[in-house]
C-alpha cells in the first residue's frame, strides 16, 4: 500500500472518485510496469498509477497533486530514452494511455486535431487516407505516442526535409500544475502574438504542463519516393559524403547513417534479413528522395549517387521494389531493439553541424579508446545527429556507473567544441541532466529553473528531469 508520507490512502480515494476505481492501480504488477521506459535498465516505482480519460479528470488530480505536494509524473507509451518518463521520486504516475482519440481531421486547413496517446504511425496513417502527411517519424513510431513526441520535440529520418515535431505544432491544450486548463495559441500557421508558450511547451519534457490536446499542421503527401542503400569501407568517408550532399543542391528526403555494426546486429535480430554486407565495409548511409515527379526523382539519387561515389564507396543497392524499401526500412528502425537486445547500453543522442560529423565520429572512436568502451554508432546523418550508443559488454559495474562518466562528458565537450548539444531528439530527462553544465552557463540554466518555477512553483510536475531546482 501508500506508504510515502505525502501521498496518503485518502489521497488513493480521491483518485478513484474521480477516474473510477478501476483506473487507479496501486498493486505491486502494475507499479513494476510502470517503474521503466526504453532508458537503459533504469527502473523507479510509482506509488500509485492513475489512468484519466478526460483533461477536467486530470485537472482535479492536479490540484489536489499540488496542494499536498505530491509528485507526478506523466507518461505516455514508454518508449523514451532519457529517463523522462520515470518516477523517480514515486508519487503519482499519470498515464495518458486512455487519451488515444483523434478527434477531428480538417481538411480545409490540412490540420488535425487529436488527444496525446494516438500512436503515432496510426495518427500518420489516418491522415494518409485522406492524401495528407504528418512527418515526423521516431524510429518508435509504431508504439510511441505523440504526446511524448511532443515532450521531447522528436525527430525521426524525415526530419531532414520535414523538419522535427516543433515544425508541426500549432496548438496544445495544457492542464497547469495547479489544475487550470488553457490553450496555449491558436490554430494558425503564422502567430506573432506575444511569447510562444505553444512552442516553449513543446519539448518541455512534461515538466510545465500536461499536454491533453494537440492541434498539428498537416502537408499533402508526395506520391513517390526512392531508396537506396550505399557501403563504405571507411565510416568517416560516409560521415564526409553527407555534408557534400546537400553542398550539391540536394535534400534527400531521409538521409541514415548507420555503422556497420548496427547493420550487422539489427540483420541477425531481425527474422528472415536478405541484406549482405562485404567483409571491408565500415558503414552504410541510407538515402531517400521523395516527390511527385518520378523523373525528378531518378534524376535526383542518380546525381546523388554520383556524388556518393567521390567519397570510395562500394556498390549501391537500389530499392526498387515495395517490399525492398520495406525491408530497409524495418532494418533501419529496428536498430535500437537490436542493439538493447545485444546489451545493457547508455545512449548518447548527439548532434552537430552536419559538416563535423566525420570529427565526431572518429572524437568518439578515440575516446571509447582511451575508456576502453565500444560504440555502435547510427542516426539521422542529415540532420549532423549521431545516436552513439555505448556497450556495457565486459565494462565492469564501477566502470559503468564511475570512470564511464568522464568518457561521456569528453564526448559532450568535443559536441560543444564542434557546435552541437546533448540532445537532438531524445531529451535531456533524468539521465542528462547532468551534462547540461557542458553547453548552458549558470545564467542560462537560471533562466530555465525561473520559466519552470512560474508553471510549477510547487514543483510537482516531473520535477528533477532536465535540471534540479
Ligand atoms: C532511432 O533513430 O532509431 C531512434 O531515435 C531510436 C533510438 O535511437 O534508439
Ligand atoms: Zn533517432
Amino acid at each position: 500500500m501508500v506508504t510515502n508520507t505525502v501521498l496518503a490512502s485518502r489521497h488513493v480515494d480521491e483518485f478513484r472518485k474521480i477516474v473510477g476505481e478501476q483506473y487507479v492501480l496501486i498493486d505491486e504488477e502494475s507499479l513494476q510496469h510502470y517503474s521503466h521506459d526504453e532508458t537503459e535498465d533504469l527502473h523507479y516505482l510509482p506509488e500509485v498509477v492513475i489512468k484519466p480519460r478526460t483533461a477536467q479528470e486530470i485537472s482535479a488530480i492536479m490540484k489536489i497533486c499540488n496542494k499536498a505536494k505530491i509528485p507526478v509524473t506523466p507518461r505516455g507509451a514508454g518508449t523514451g530514452l532519457s529517463g523522462g518518463a520515470l518516477p523517480h521520486l514515486g508519487g503519482v504516475l499519470l498515464s495518458m494511455e486512455r487519451m488515444n482519440s483523434i478527434l477531428e481531421i480538417d481538411e480545409r486547413n490540412l490540420q488535425v486535431t487529436t488527444e496525446p496517446a494516438v500512436i503515432t504511425e496510426v495518427l500518420q496513417n489516418t491522415v494518409r487516407e485522406k492524401n495528407l502527411f504528418y512527418p515526423p517519424d521516431p524510429g518508435s513510431r509504431g508504439s510511441c505516442f505523440i504526446g511524448g513526441n511532443i515532450s521531447e520535440n522528436s525527430g525521426g529520418p524525415k526530419a531532414v526535409k520535414y523538419g522535427v515535431v516543433k515544425d508541426y505544432v500549432l496548438n496544445l491544450e495544457l492542464v497547469l500544475p495547479d489544475g487550470e486548463i488553457i490553450w496555449t495559441g491558436a490554430n494558425v500557421l503564422k502567430n506573432a502574438t506575444g511569447y510562444n508558450l505553444t512552442q516553449l511547451v513543446v519539448g518541455s519534457e512534461g515538466t510545465l504542463g500536461i499536454v491533453t490536446k494537440i492541434v498539428l499542421r498537416l502537408i499533402p503527401h508526395p506520391k513517390h519516393d526512392l531508396l537506396m542503400l550505399v557501403p563504405f569501407k571507411s565510416a568517416e568517408n560516409a560521415c564526409a559524403a553527407v555534408g557534400a550532399i546537400f553542398r550539391a543542391g540536394y535534400t534527400p528526403s531521409a538521409l541514415e547513417f548507420m555503422e556497420r555494426d548496427a547493420l550487422e546486429w539489427v540483420s541477425q535480430f531481425v527474422s528472415g534479413s536478405t541484406i549482405k554486407i562485404e567483409e571491408e565495409v565500415q558503414a552504410h548511409l541510407l538515402v531517400e528522395v521523395d516527390g511527385n515527379d518520378v523523373d525528378v526523382l531518378a534524376k535526383e539519387i542518380e546525381g546523388i549517387a554520383e556524388i556518393i561515389q567521390g567519397f570510395d564507396c562500394g556498390e549501391i543497392l537500389f530499392a526498387d521494389n515495395a517490399q525492398q524499401k520495406a525491408e530497409l526500412w524495418k532494418l533501419r528502425r529496428r536498430v535500437a531493439e537490436a542493439v538493447r537486445a545485444n546489451s545493457i547500453y547508455k545512449e548518447e543522442d548527439t548532434v552537430v553541424p552536419r559538416a563535423e560529423l566525420p570529427v565526431l565520429l572518429k572524437g568518439v572512436k578515440d575516446i571509447g579508446k582511451r575508456y576502453g568502451f565500444h560504440s555502435v554508432c547510427y542516426g539521422h546523418a542529415g540532420d549532423g545527429n549521431l545516436h552513439v550508443n555505448i556497450i556495457k559488454g565486459d565494462l565492469t559495474d564501477e566502470q559503468w556507473n564511475g570512470s564511464l562518466k568522464d568518457g561521456i562528458r569528453e564526448i559532450f565537450a568535443l559536441v560543444k567544441e564542434l557546435g552541437g548539444t546533448l540532445s537532438g531528439e531524445h531529451g535531456v530527462g533524468l539521465v542528462q541532466k547532468e551534462y547540461m553544465n557542458i553547453v548552458f552557463n549558470e545564467t542560462q540554466i537560471r533562466l530555465m529553473r525561473e520559466i519552470k518555477k512560474i508553471f510549477d512553483p510547487n514543483n510537482i510536475l516531473n520535477a528533477g528531469k532536465i535540471f534540479d531546482i
